[in-house]
């Protein structure tokens, strides 16, 4: 009874003050400290100590570019980086999800952790008492993606801008952050969401938006007034078998070129075929520079979890 109530208090407790679950956590302070320092990594006027931190990497779905651009990020920093592989892991002789985040504390000084479930990554930063990185939550969020797609979209616009997020507007967290993100900084900008019908926004996501938004399902209806294109792949792996026949919004570079000179293309990728690859060497595509950008942000998101940062 007693190691019962131990247990439950231990899993009821704050994640750790550095932790980034949810967009709705930052403060905008945070927000533009995180901003000011990628822009100065980025531009080499930053300096980094040797961290000497672990960082574990725990991805229960498939990633390239948000664990990849993870390590590169820790490694800069100087620390080092733990992989987790479920598929040789104990959770094979039946170990528990909060067995191994307890067992991965115990090795390491912050973990980013991916999983399928939405909510789990609040769960495991609720066992632990290190920081914990949401990269991505089943059809939750995806904060860090927001961050670097929020740096990506500062290099071209300052404010008052409209964004089209377009695709699987059901299923993908990354527009669930970055939407949050977005309206949680700017005052003055205009969501369109481009979706068929059956991958429109949710109406939670929706009811909390301060600034202006409208729905529609032809992306023709904004190409020539939008300023930015944010696309999305169906997030095949949850939806029915049903749905996967639904018919993505897509661009080629026909399309593209039709957009202002000064219009940007995003998407946090992978692709499918909603975006050709004719598109990619027209200047107003950033999904590249997105990936680059990743790097810096999650520099700068690491070093503030563990407060390494030097000065200028
Ligand atoms: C996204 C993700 O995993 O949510 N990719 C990423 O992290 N860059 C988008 C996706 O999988 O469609």
């Amino acid at each position: 009874m007693q190691y019962l109530y131990k247990y439950k208090l231990s899993i009821t407790k704050m994640p750790h003050i550095n932790s980034i679950i949810s967009i709705d956590d930052l403060t905008v302070e945070y927000i533009k400290d995180i901003m000011y320092n990628s822009f100065q990594i980025k531009k080499n006027r930053m300096q980094y100590g040797k961290c000497n931190k672990v960082v574990g990497h725990l991805f229960f779905e498939p990633s390239t570019r948000t664990k990849c651009s993870f390590q590169a990020a820790t490694y800069k920093i100087g620390g080092n980086v733990i992989n987790y592989d479920d598929k040789y892991s104990s959770s094979k002789k039946g170990e528990t999800i909060e067995d191994t985040i307890r067992t991965m504390e115990q090795y390491c000084d912050a973990l980013v952790i991916r999983h399928p479930e939405k909510g789990m990554i609040k769960k495991c930063s609720s066992i632990v008492n290190i920081p914990v990185i949401n990269a991505g939550d089943g059809d939750g969020e995806h904060p860090t993606q927001a961050l670097l797609d929020l740096f990506t979209i500062m290099e071209s616009y300052n404010q008052s801008f409209s964004i089209a997020l377009c695709g699987d507007l059901k299923y993908s967290r990354t527009v669930h952050s970055l939407i949050k993100l977005l309206d949680k900084i700017y005052n003055d900008i205009e969501f369109i969401f481009v979706s068929c019908p059956e991958l429109d926004l949710d109406e939670e996501y929706k009811s909390c938006l301060t600034n202006k938004y409208s729905s529609i399902t032809d992306i023709q209806e904004i190409i020539e007034t939008v300023d930015i294109i944010y696309m999305t792949r169906i997030q095949k792996e949850r939806i029915s078998e049903e749905d996967i026949k639904i018919r993505n919004v897509k661009i080629n570079n026909e399309l593209l070129k039709k957009t202002k000179h000064t219009s940007i293309l995003m998407h946090p990728l992978p692709r499918n075929d909603e975006i050709t690859s004719d598109c990619d060497k027209n200047h107003r595509s950033k999904y590249f520079d997105q990936m680059n950008n990743g790097v810096y942000v999650r520099m700068a998101l690491l070093s503030n979890c563990f407060k390494e940062s030097i000065d200028l």
